[in-house]
C-alpha cells in the first residue's frame, strides 16, 4: 500500500490507506483512544478501539516510529475534518525513553533557555516547526523575487576571508595554516565585485559577528539576504527594490503558509501592498522621536532601540504599515564604502529598514571611484593593502551602484513578532552558546569550580602535585613563604584585554617580575592593557589574586614566559587566593599547553 501523508487524508475519505510517522501523543477516553501521528505534513488523528492494537503502544513514548493501516472517515469535530479508524498498528522503532521536553504539546511552556538546551527535540514542536517552515519559505520567496522580478544573478561568496568587510571590532579571527583569517561579517566586498560582472546580483550568505553583548536581537552567526545593483538614476531605486521584496515575500507567505501562520495565532507583520513604507531622514526620525516622547536623542549619532520601536509604532498608527525607512545616515556611523552626499559629505546615501521595532536591513549607495574608495578606507583608519582584489574593481571601472543586506533571522523574528532572535535561529550562536549548545568552558566559572577542574585534570593525568590551603598572600614573598617554594617558582597569572577587539588573553610570568606589555601586545597582534578586576570577577568569577595559569579553562589564549620552563617546580593560586598548587613545571606545561615567549622584564 502507498504511504499517504496527513495533508492528503481529506482526499482519501472512504479508502484504506497506510501512514507512517512518529507517535506524538495518545489520549484515552474510556474505550476511545486518540493517537496523534506526526509526519512531515502535520498531525493525523487515529481512533483506536481494539484492545490488542492499543496494547501494542503500551509503554511507548513520543518519538516511537509507527506504521498504520486504517480507513479514512469524515469527522466534523476533528481539526483536519477527517480521521483514521480501525487501525492496524506496526511499531517500527519502539521508543520507551521519556523525551526531556514536552515538544508534543501544542505549545512548549518552558522558557527559551530550556528550549534551547533541548533544541533537537524542541524543533519537533508544531509552533516551532511553523516558524522555521515560514523561514524556509521566506528564503524561497527571496530567491524567486530576485531571480524572476529583479533579474539578478545569484552568487556564492567565500566565508573565510582575509580582512574585515564592515570594520569595527565585531569579527572573528581564525587560525588559517598559521596565518590569521577572518570569518566574513557579510559578503559586502564580493557582491560589489560581482556587480562588475553581472550588474545585478543576490545571495543568501552566512555572516559571523563577534557581538560581545547578549541582546534579544544579536546572534554571532546568521544569514543575510544580500543584494547589489549597478546603474540607477537615483539611489532610491534600491529602496524601491527592497520595498517590493518585502511585499512580495509577505504576499508569498500569505499564499503558501496559511496553516503555519494560523498555528502562530496570526501574529504576522502588517505591510499592505498599496501603502508605501514611509521614508524619514535620520534627522527627521530623531526629531519625530523627540516630538513623540520628549526624549532628546537629537545629538546622538545612532538611533536607540527605543527610538526604532517608536518609529515603527508611528508608522503603524499613521499609515497602517509596520515598516519604515530611515535614510541619509551620518558618515561617521556608516562603513568605509558608504557614498557621501555630494552636497553634504557628513551624510551618506544610506538607509536602514525598520520592521516592527527593529532594524532588519542596512544598505545604500557605495563609493564607486578608486580615489573615493581609498579615501573611505583611510577615513576609517583601515589599510588599503588588505583590499587589493576589491580595490581593483574601482581601478578598472565601476558604475554607480548600491544594495542592501537583510538579516534572515531579524526578518523572521519581526515578521512573526517573536520576542527573541534565538527563536528564529535553528541552532543559535551567541556569547553563551555555539550552535545551540552551551559553551563548555562556561562550566568553569568561579574559583571553586576552577580549582576542582584543575585538580581533576591533574589527577586524570596521574600527575604528582601538592594542594595547599593557606592564609591570603598579598605579595609574592608571602606566597613563597606559605608554600615553602622559591620566589622564582611562583607564577603570576594576568588577564589582559585587546584595546581593539576587547578580547581577553592570559599571560603568565614569574611572580617576582613585571609584564612586558609591548611583548604581550606583539604576541597577540594588538595593543593590550590589563583587564579591570571587576570584569574579571564578572566574566570568570575570579578575583585577581586567585587567577590560575590555566587560560584554556577560561577559554583564553594562554601565554607563558619562557623562564617558567626553566624552573623545576611551579607554584600558583589555583582559583582562590587562599589555595595553591605546587608541581613540576613540565607537568604544568603539559596540561596548560601555553604558547611561549619573552614576556617578563
Ligand atoms: O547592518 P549590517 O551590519 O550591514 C551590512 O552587513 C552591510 N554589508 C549591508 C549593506 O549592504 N550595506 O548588517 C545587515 C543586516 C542587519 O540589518 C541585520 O538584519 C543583520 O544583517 N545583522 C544581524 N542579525 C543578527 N545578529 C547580528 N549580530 C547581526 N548583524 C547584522
Ligand atoms: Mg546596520
Amino acid at each position: 500500500m502507498q504511504r499517504v501523508l496527513t495533508r492528503e487524508l481529506l482526499n482519501c475519505v472512504g479508502q484504506k490507506i497506510q501512514m507512517r510517522g512518529w507517535l506524538n501523543n495518545l489520549r484515552s477516553f474510556g474505550k476511545l483512544n486518540f493517537l496523534l501521528l506526526r509526519d512531515r505534513s502535520g498531525l493525523a488523528q487515529i481512533i483506536i478501539e481494539n484492545k490488542d492494537e492499543l496494547n501494542k503502544l503500551a509503554g511507548l513514548q513520543p518519538g516511537a516510529i509507527l506504521s498504520i493501516e486504517g480507513r479514512v472517515v469524515a469527522a466534523q469535530e476533528a481539526a483536519l475534518k477527517v480521521e483514521v479508524v480501525d487501525p492496524l498498528i506496526t511499531v517500527e522503532n519502539p521508543i520507551r525513553e521519556v523525551p526531556p521536553i514536552e515538544y508534543y504539546k501544542p505549545e512548549i511552556q518552558s522558557d527559551l533557555e530550556f528550549i534551547l538546551d533541548h533544541r533537537p527535540m524542541a524543533l519537533r514542536n508544531r509552533q516551532i516547526q511553523a516558524v522555521f517552515k515560514i523561514q524556509a519559505e521566506i528564503a524561497h520567496a527571496y530567491r524567486l523575487y530576485m531571480h524572476d522580478q529583479v533579474q539578478a544573478v545569484e552568487y556564492f561568496a567565500p566565508n573565510v576571508i582575509g580582512a574585515s568587510s564592515e570594520g569595527g571590532a565585531e569579527f572573528f579571527n581564525v587560525d588559517y595554516f598559521g596565518y590569521t583569517a577572518t570569518l566574513a561579517q557579510s559578503s559586502q566586498l564580493y557582491k560589489q565585485i560581482m556587480v562588475g560582472a553581472n550588474e545585478r546580483v543576490f545571495a543568501l550568505m552566512p555572516f559571523f559577528r563577534a557581538e560581545r553583548s547578549q541582546t534579544s536581537r544579536h546572534l554571532s552567526e546568521g544569514k543575510q539576504f544580500e543584494f547589489e545593483m549597478g546603474f540607477f538614476n537615483h539611489w532610491h531605486e534600491i529602496l524601491d527594490i527592497q520595498e517590493g521584496c518585502i511585499k512580495f515575500i509577505l504576499a508569498y507567505l500569505h499564499r503558501h503558509c496559511k496553516t503555519e501562520i494560523e498555528t502562530l495565532q496570526n501574529q504576522i507583520v502588517k505591510a499592505p501592498a498599496d501603502v508605501p513604507f514611509p521614508r524619514l531622514t535620520f534627522a527627521e526620525a530623531q526629531e519625530l522621536y523627540f516630538q513623540r516622547t520628549g526624549i532628546d536623542e537629537r545629538e546622538e549619532p545612532d538611533l536607540s532601540p527605543a527610538a526604532e520601536r517608536e518609529l515603527c509604532a508611528w508608522s503603524a498608527e499613521k499609515f497602517g504599515t509596520d515598516l519604515v525607512f530611515v535614510i541619509d545616515w551620518k558618515t561617521s556611523k556608516r562603513p568605509f564604502y558608504a557614498f557621501p552626499k555630494e552636497d553634504n559629505p557628513d551624510l551618506t546615501n544610506t538607509f536602514d529598514l525598520l520592521c516592527a521595532g527593529t532594524e532588519i536591513t542596512s544598505g545604500g549607495q557605495r563609493r564607486h571611484t578608486y580615489d573615493s574608495m581609498i579615501e573611505g578606507i583611510h577615513s576609517k583608519e583601515m589599510d588599503p593593502s588588505n583590499f587589493s582584489d576589491y580595490l581593483s574593481i574601482f581601478k578598472y571601472g565601476m558604475p554607480p551602484h548600491g544594495g542592501f543586506g537583510m538579516g534572515m533571522e531579524r526578518l523572521t523574528m519581526t515578521f512573526l513578532k517573536l520576542k527573541n532572535i534565538r527563536e528564529a535561529s535553528l541552532f543559535p550562536s551567541d556569547t553563551k552558546r555555539i550552535a545551540g549548545n552551551r559553551i563548555k568552558a562556561r562550566i568553569f566559572f568561579g574559583g571553586e569550580n576552577i580549582r576542582n577542574e584543575i585538580i581533576h585534570q591533574l589527577n586524570m593525568r596521574k600527575l604528582d602535585f601538592q594542594h595547599l590551603v593557606h592564609e591570603p598572600t598579598p605579595t609574592s614573598q608571602d606566597s613563597a613563604r606559605v608554600r615553602g617554594t622559591l620566589l622564582e617558582e611562583g607564577i603570576k597569572s594576568l588577564i589582559l584585554r585587546g584595546k581593539n577587539t576587547k578580547k581577553n588573553f592570559q599571560f603568565n610570568i614569574p611572580s617576582h617580575m613585571k609584564l612586558d606589555m609591548k611583548a604581550a601586545s606583539d604576541a597577540v597582534g594588538e595593543k593590550c592593557e590589563f583587564e579591570e578586576p571587576s570584569i574579571i570577577q564578572e566574566r570568570f568569577g575570579l578575583i585577581v589574586g586567585g587567577v590560575p595559569p590555566f587560560g584554556h579553562l577560561l577559554n583564553l589564549e594562554n601565554y607563558f614566559d619562557e623562564q617558567i620552563s626553566q624552573q623545576a617546580r611551579a607554584a600558583f593560586n589555583c582559583g582562590l587566593p587562599t589555595e595553591s598548587i605546587v608541581l613540576n613545571s613540565k607537568d604544568l606545561i603539559s596540561v596548560a599547553e601555553p604558547k611561549f615567549g619573552k614576556f617578563a622584564k
